[in-house]
């Protein structure tokens, strides 16, 4: 049998609670396709920032290098300043590991709720490829005067023709693999206009060699209407960091929820390991209750099996995922460890 190295960072908050279901499914999936994961949990989150002042130290940081993949529920607490373990913990992750492109796809499953009306699944049916190492992530920027009425804080975005085109590139090969091969860049750049202009000639060079791809361009107050009122116009869409944050989380909403939505942080080169998490955060508001939905955990699984090389594995929990979600119409609310069992046991019946 195939052994990965698995890290997994359980985080903060409904963090942990997601996770568990994921492995769960992930252990119920792999003896069936030969797979053998040695897992390494790391500490990582709030509890570890309160006890030792770290967020992601450097020897993790070199351990995690040396690892296949990597599995994370959220970070975040409120308990530590906002941005310390976002900026300290996460994005220093998606950085380090080179994890240009978040790759979050939009998809309502047959049978799901959604507060769009007589959508059909078919209609919400999109890939959002959203920059992940540059744009007003970067951290480039300060504050002056803090705390004064003069104070001036600058929080400046990032775009290299580099990290522009890879990122692009891979957006095109995502359209060029499905049925309706169409790429919306979505920016602004009406305003941002140096950003806005990288993005639009880039999709225009790049998009010279794919020939059999549809390109077009939407300004991304535009898109977030779009999304509501016809999300069938999109296929695949590029997107700045910032934005593609945001249009995400609306694309979750339309697809059936936030519990619901996956993504991958990837590193196409595979100079290092992807990371896999829900699109969702820590949700504090409902940890410890045991009623979170660990369904887009599972599905970020699903990514993860996709990536390692394991596509019959991430297919198989996908339809139990799809078979599970399809049974829940008009059924009680059931809690995070009952989802995670039900979709286990579908993977490995
Ligand atoms: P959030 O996604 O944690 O929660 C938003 C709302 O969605 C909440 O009402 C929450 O209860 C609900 N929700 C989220 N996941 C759910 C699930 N699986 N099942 C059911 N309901 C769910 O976003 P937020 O409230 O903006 O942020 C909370 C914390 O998480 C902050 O510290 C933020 O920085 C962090 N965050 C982390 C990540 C990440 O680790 N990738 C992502 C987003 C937010
Ligand atoms: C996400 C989150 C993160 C982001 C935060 C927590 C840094 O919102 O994964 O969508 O903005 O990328
Ligand atoms: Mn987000």
């Amino acid at each position: 049998s195939r052994s990965i190295r698995l890290a997994v960072i359980p985080g903060d908050g409904i963090g942990p609670e997601v996770v568990a279901e994921g492995l769960k499914v992930l252990d119920a999936v792999a003896p069936a396709h030969d797979l053998k994961f040695e897992r390494t949990t790391y500490d990582l989150g709030a509890a570890r920032w309160h006890r030792t002042g770290e967020t992601l130290p450097d020897a993790v940081l070199e351990e995690l290098r040396g690892q296949d993949a990597i599995l994370l529920g959220a970070v975040g607490d409120p308990s530590v300043p906002s941005g310390v373990l976002e900026r300290g913990l996460l994005l220093r992750a998606r950085f380090e590991l080179d994890h240009y492109v978040n790759l979050r796809p939009v998809k309502l499953f047959p049978g799901m709720d959604t507060p769009l009306s007589g959508v059909k699944p078919e209609d919400v049916d999109m890939v959002v490829v959203r920059e992940g190492t540059e744009g007003p992530y970067a951290g480039v920027g300060g504050v002056l005067r803090k705390g004064t009425p003069q104070e001036i804080a600058t929080q400046e975005s990032v775009n290299t023709a580099y990290g522009v085109e890879r990122v692009v590139r891979y957006a095109f090969e995502v359209a060029a693999s499905r049925p309706r091969r169409k790429l919306t860049l979505v920016h602004k750049d009406n305003v941002l206009t140096f950003a806005g202009d990288l993005y639009q000639r880039t999709v225009k060079r790049v998009g010279e060699e794919y020939p059999q791809v549809t390109t077009d361009y939407v300004h991304v107050d535009a898109a977030t209407m779009f999304f509501v009122t016809m999300p069938q116009r999109f296929d695949v869409i590029v997107t700045d960091n910032l934005f593609g944050d945001i249009i995400t989380d609306l694309g979750a909403a339309i697809a059936g929820g936030i519990g619901l939505a996956a993504s991958g942080n990837v590193n196409p080169d595979r100079t290092a390991p992807s990371m896999f998490e829900p699109v969702h955060g820590s949700a504090p508001d409902i940890a410890g209750q045991g009623k979170a939905d660990p369904t887009a955990t599972i599905l970020s699984v699903a990514m993860l099996l996709d990536h390692i090389g394991a596509p019959e594995a991430a297919r198989r929990v996908e339809r139990a995922v799809a078979d599970d979600l399809a049974a829940r119409r008009g059924r009680p609310a059931r809690g995070t460890a009952e989802i995670g069992d039900a979709i286990a046991e579908r993977v490995s019946g």
